[in-house]
């Protein structure tokens, strides 16, 4: 005879059920657990060219030098002539009818890039190896070979991202198409 008890404990035990298989599934898929701030801090090293995400410090040009010299001109040439298409930091012209030569000075439009990709891959042998300090300094001294700040201009969260990039004006905005 089915009575409304009979009903109770059969859907209490499938109910059981599926509680089981749900421990179990989240016991075996074993999705890790919550990231400290610390190592986030690691990752999380978005600086925007509206200036959101740049750390304390400051740096000129002329400071940079001597870490550019040191831990860049290995790969990059004293001056950013590089030593292969993709280590040229200078010069380059995205007008030219042949290949346009892409670096920092003729391409990006960003100079917050310039310092966000530093900080998070350069030098490439010893990525996130550079200070905050180290980093605007030597951020700067790339700007500075491009012709694009003076030796002795500080850069840091405010200043370096109103330097204007030669090819500012040279990408289109599809951000609105879907
Ligand atoms: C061991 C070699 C090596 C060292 C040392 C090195 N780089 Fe680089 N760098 C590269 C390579 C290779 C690329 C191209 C990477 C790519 O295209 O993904 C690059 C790319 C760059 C770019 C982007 C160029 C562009 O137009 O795409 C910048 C800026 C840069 N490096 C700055 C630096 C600075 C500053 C240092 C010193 C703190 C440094 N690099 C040290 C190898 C190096």
């Amino acid at each position: 005879m089915f009575t409304y008890k009979r009903l109770l404990k059969a859907s209490t035990l499938a109910a059981c059920g599926v509680a089981m298989l749900v421990s179990t599934a989240q016991e075996q898929v074993k999705l890790g657990q919550t990231i400290s701030e610390a190592s986030l801090a690691e990752f999380d090293l978005i600086a925007e060219p509206g200036g959101m995400g740049f750390p304390p410090g400051s740096g000129t040009a002329r400071q940079g030098r001597t870490i550019f010299e040191s831990r860049c001109a290995l790969c990059h040439g004293n001056n950013g002539e590089g030593n292969s298409a993709a280590t040229v930091l200078v010069g380059g012209n995205m007008q030219s009818t042949d290949s346009p030569l892409r670096t920092v000075g003729s391409y990006w439009p960003y100079a917050s890039t310039v310092f966000d990709f530093i900080r998070r891959a350069m030098p490439a042998n010893a990525p996130k190896s550079l200070t905050d300090e180290e980093t605007y300094q030597v951020a700067a001294y790339v700007l500075y070979l491009n012709g694009l700040v003076a030796e002795d201009e500080i850069m840091n969260a405010q200043s370096l991202p109103q330097v204007r990039m030669p090819n500012a004006e040279g990408f289109i905005d599809q951000s609105h198409i879907q």
